[in-house]
């Protein structure tokens, strides 16, 4: 049992193979937060200590001065009750009352791992993945407010994950102000925290701040998780590396707005947490009703940042992502954007899929361009039938002579998406979110659809049904290009519920499409990475990482990204130099080998204008690749050096066993006449020995992993190199 309740101490404890969590009920009924960390026996009350601090109020009935929740660690802080740190939930009464006193109510143990209704959520059974789940409810008796706090855990993957359930037990309306899912409270320790920013086109850089007085925050208003800011967030020790130190993660299962904080309080003591913004949130909860909180998957890991990555990528490439692409090297693809834009006809894809065919490519993406009127980006989204001219016939017999050359047809769409010149928005104006009387804000000329409205979806499943039925399409990249500003639903009992309505709303669209057609790979793609959550995770296992192919750049953003998510997740693909956002020329050969570090490897340029030499230099980038992508789709991830701070970038993975590795290193930077440039496996099999696939040299693993492996044929900028080990038993 990973689970342990001491019924008459009213103790949790929470253990995984390497940590443990502990919280108790206090004599006042309030749920305490003692331990989250390394793996311990024993009982952690001995942390709190008591004393009177001034202007840190006392809940009447407990009557003494030295207790307040002000002070000690909570477990799920709320408004109400003297807690003046941030708290997690706010809620206000039928007569406009603010706040509320919750108290344990009672508590369940279930083996496997909970779900969630309408939302997506990490899934585990009791049998093969040794899951359970801890509800603990606590209750306010003056509003019949009910809240479950529910606890799974992975115990192998030293996972454990967050959700909250909010019910009305009550007889009039409550309006939850703010409903975040999970905290952590230190009280005390010298922490930093590490989050992901961005912007479009350069995604998830790392960043990195001592915490102190005062809050560090992030989150996104945008309707979506976003560029700038991923919800994901690192809480470590001040000296914490790669291979070393104490650390924290939280990562939101959503991909509407979030917020994410890390504050130091008066006495010194720290305070994480996550969840939903409550920036336009105010969600009525009618009497018999229920509202969930996003769920949140935390993590520890007592050695090291890069120990705590892979738990998360375990967790999300086998507990997130689902379906049957799940554990399946995935198609190699070209997509037509970057070699075409909107300008092709359906004879120029056959020339590119011809091509494609010649180069051992696996799969044709038409990208946007291909329905309505849609020869630039100002209309026709939401009108998602063909433009027969354009494609000399239907979808369907365009994928059918692509597949007669023996590719895989894919296909882009941007469903919950409507420009104002389209046949969609002529007929319902109404359907697209915007503020009546007040003028629209257009993105990419651009609105959004009301995805929280049950007809508006119906209409979309219908029209993406009737092409995903006509053609032979095996692959939908769905995008998402633009934020939501103007928010306003028509049917709403209340406008501060819409934002997650449509994430709900978008869940919804995706389930449907997902039971539909089970073998359909779906990508995600919000104007590149702006939507990578593990929300969109659960029904796309991949997703474009972004809109920034420039091999540079990409060393960055890829490096941020595998913080929180697996390779398997990362679209990454080769295009053309100089690139067409940076302008940069970097080799055709650190263009693969960047690429190749994703689950979703491909070409994103006019294959026809390649030169013979590069067709061949692509036919074995090709063939390398389906060599190596069952290890990057199951390998463990090591990040070897870092793009921000070293000369050179590098990462690793090894099989589960041990039995084989990848070794992929970039040189960014050469000095004149400099210090020979050495790269560092790690996580082989000790004591063995391992063979360099290419050159047949066989190294200790030990020696390896201590001086490493000297990169001498790498001397000028951009050079690269992909070693492959084998265990010389293997
Ligand atoms: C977004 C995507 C691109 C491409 C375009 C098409 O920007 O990220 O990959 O699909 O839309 O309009």
């Amino acid at each position: 049992m990973s689970i342990v309740v001491d019924e008459e101490t009213l103790t949790f404890t929470i253990n995984t193979c390497a940590s443990t969590y502990q919280m108790q009920v206090d004599n006042h009924g309030y749920l305490l937060h003692l331990y989250y960390g390394a793996h311990t026996d024993g009982y952690m009350g001995y942390v709190l200590t008591y004393c009177d601090r001034g202007f840190s109020g006392t809940p009447q009935d407990v009557a003494d001065r030295t207790y307040s929740l002000d002070v000690l660690p909570q477990e799920y802080p709320f408004q109400g009750m003297g807690d003046m740190r941030n708290p997690l939930f706010v809620v206000r009464d039928a007569q406009g009352a603010y706040g509320c006193d919750l108290r344990f109510n009672g508590y369940a143990l279930t083996p496997g791992k909970y779900g969630l209704k309408g939302l997506p959520a990490v899934y585990a059974s009791a049998d093969a993945d040794g899951a359970e789940t801890l509800s603990i409810t606590l209750a306010d008796e003056r509003t019949g407010l009910e809240v479950e706090l529910l606890y799974g855990v992975l115990p192998q993957l030293d996972i454990i994950t967050r959700a909250v359930v909010v019910r009305n037990t009550g007889d009039s309306r409550l309006i939850v102000k703010r409903l975040q899912t999970a905290c952590l409270d230190f009280v005390h320790g010298d922490f930093d925290v590490m989050s992901f920013f961005g912007r479009h086109a350069m995604e998830r850089c790392l960043d990195r701040h001592r915490v102190s007085h005062g809050a560090f925050s992030i989150g996104s208003r945008r309707g979506s998780s976003s560029h700038q800011y991923n919800p994901m967030m690192v809480l470590c020790d001040h000296d914490a590396a790669e291979d070393s130190g104490k650390c924290w993660s939280m990562s939101f299962v959503y991909s509407g707005g979030f917020h994410a904080s890390v504050e130091k309080d008066q006495f010194e003591q720290t305070r994480m947490q996550m969840g939903l913004t409550d920036e336009l949130f105010s969600y009525p909860v009618e009497p018999g009703e229920e509202l969930v909180a996003p769920e949140v998957i935390m993590s520890f890991a007592n050695d090291g940042v890069g120990h705590l990555s892979q738990n998360l990528h375990q967790c999300i490439a086998k507990h997130v992502c689902r379906g049957y692409w799940r554990d399946r090297v995935r198609p190699i693809l070209i997509n037509s954007w970057e070699a075409h834009y909107f300008d092709f006809t359906g004879d120029s894809l056959v020339e590119l899929a011809r091509k494609a065919a010649d180069l051992n490519i696996d799969m044709l993406v038409m990208d946007d361009g291909w329905f309505g009127k849609r020869d630039n980006d100002t209309c026709a989204l939401g009108d998602w039938q063909p433009n027969v001219a354009k494609l000399g016939g239907t979808v369907g017999e365009l994928a059918r002579r692509v597949n007669e050359l023996g590719l895989k047809f894919g296909l882009w769409v941007e469903p919950e998406m409507v420009s104002i010149d389209s046949d969609l928005y002529r007929a319902h104006p109404d359907w697209a979110l915007d503020v009546p009387g007040k003028p629209m804000v257009l993105g990419r000329d651009q609105l959004v659809l009301d995805m929280t409205r049950a007809d508006v979806r119906d209409n979309i499943f219908e029209q993406l049904c009737a092409v995903l039925d006509e053609a032979n399409i095996e692959y939908l990249k769905w995008d998402f290009n633009r934020s939501i500003v103007d928010v306003f639903s028509r049917p709403a009992r209340d406008q501060g519920q819409v934002l997650y309505d449509y994430v709900l709303g978008l869940y919804d669209l995706l389930e449907r499409l997902c039971q539909r057609y089970p073998k359909l790979l779906i990508e995600g793609c919000a104007g590149g990475g702006g939507r990578f959550d593990a929300g969109m995770l659960y029904y796309t296992p991949q997703i474009w990482t972004s809109d920034n192919t420039d091999a540079v750049n990409r060393l960055a953003i890829q490096y941020g990204t595998s913080f929180g998510y697996p390779a398997s997740a990362m679209g990454a693909h080769v295009s053309a130099c100089p690139n067409e956002i940076t302008g940069r020329t970097v080799p055709l050969s650190m263009r693969g080998i960047v690429a190749m570090a994703g689950g979703g490897f491909g070409y994103e340029l006019d294959l026809l204008k390649l030169t013979d030499e590069e067709c061949d230099e692509v036919r074995a980038q090709v063939a390398e690749y389906r060599e190596i992508a069952p290890l990057v789709l199951n390998g463990k991830y090591y990040r070897l050096a870092s793009p921000f701070t070293d000369a050179l970038c590098a990462w690793e993975f090894v099989a589960q066993d041990g039995s084989e590795a990848l070794v992929a290193v970039v040189l960014c930077e050469v000095d004149g006449y400099g210090v020979s440039s050495y790269v560092v496996p790690r996580g082989l099999t000790p004591d063995a020995m391992y063979r360099d696939v290419e050159s047949g040299a066989v190294y200790p693993a030990n020696a390896l992993m201590d001086t490493g492996l000297p990169l001498a044929t790498m001397t000028s900028p951009f050079s690269n190199h992909l070693f492959r080990f084998k265990r010389v038993d293997a």
